[in-house]
């Protein structure tokens, strides 16, 4: 008899546990979102504003994260669609749940939003301080363009623009194939299309 070789994980019982899921934010996800805001910044937004954009910002998209395992939303992003310009408006993870990728996904279904809805270019502010959100832009080809001075009202620090190139372009498509390509390596299965894209 031909012997088998394993073909999944079942053969080995080395189970990796499902991917993260991503979809489009919903009402019904609102206490969970406020709670990772709650936790990512000293300043957050109140569930009013969440459900006003949900509700009355027709540009407004906005997508959360889901642990595999567990389904705990972990993480969120939001962007508009001005025009031509996808602008980020924010990216959050839980503090426990950093370093795995999460931002990154979060980005990449951005990303996929942007690209959906035929967006030229994505661009965003940062703090100056915030080295980690300018290290996972700068992955996703976001570069610095100029500075608002004094622009966060909390303490007056100031903001790094970032933008990209033409995200329909070859070379962005290029790179974000080969991010996505990372994340799968790290996440097998991952859709970084979220569900319910509108
Ligand atoms: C910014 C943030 C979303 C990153 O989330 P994350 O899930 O940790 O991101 P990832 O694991 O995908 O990290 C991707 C890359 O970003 C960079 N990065 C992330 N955290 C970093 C840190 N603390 N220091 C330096 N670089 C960091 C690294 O290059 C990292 O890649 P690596 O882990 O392979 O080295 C998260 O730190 C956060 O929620 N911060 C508070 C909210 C915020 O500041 N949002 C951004 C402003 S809109």
């Amino acid at each position: 008899m031909l012997s088998r070789r394993p073909e999944n994980d079942e053969d080995t019982g080395d189970v990796s546990p499902p991917p993260p899921t991503l979809a489009m934010m919903q009402s019904a996800d609102m206490a969970d979102v406020v709670a990772v805001e709650r936790a990512a910044y000293a300043s957050g937004w109140p569930a009013t504003a969440f459900e006003r954009e949900l509700t009355q910002n027709a540009m407004a998209r906005y997508i959360v994260l889901r642990d595999g395992a567990t389904g705990r939303i972990a993480g969120f992003g939001g962007l508009w669609l001005m025009v031509d310009e996808a602008h980020v408006v924010t990216v959050a993870v839980l503090p426990e749940e950093r370093r795995k990728g999460y931002g990154s996904i979060l980005v990449a279904g951005l990303l996929a939003v942007a690209i959906e809805h035929e967006m030229a270019l994505a661009t965003l502010e940062v703090r100056v301080s915030n080295d980690a959100a300018r290290a996972l832009y700068r992955d996703f080809g976001f570069y610095e363009v100029g500075m608002r001075k004094r622009y966060y009202s909390d303490n007056h620090e100031d903001a790094v623009i970032m933008t990209t190139e033409d995200i329909q372009g070859d070379a962005y498509r290029k790179r974000l194939a080969r991010l996505a390509a990372q994340l799968a390596g790290r996440y097998p299965g991952i859709d970084l299309v979220p569900a319910g894209l509108t």
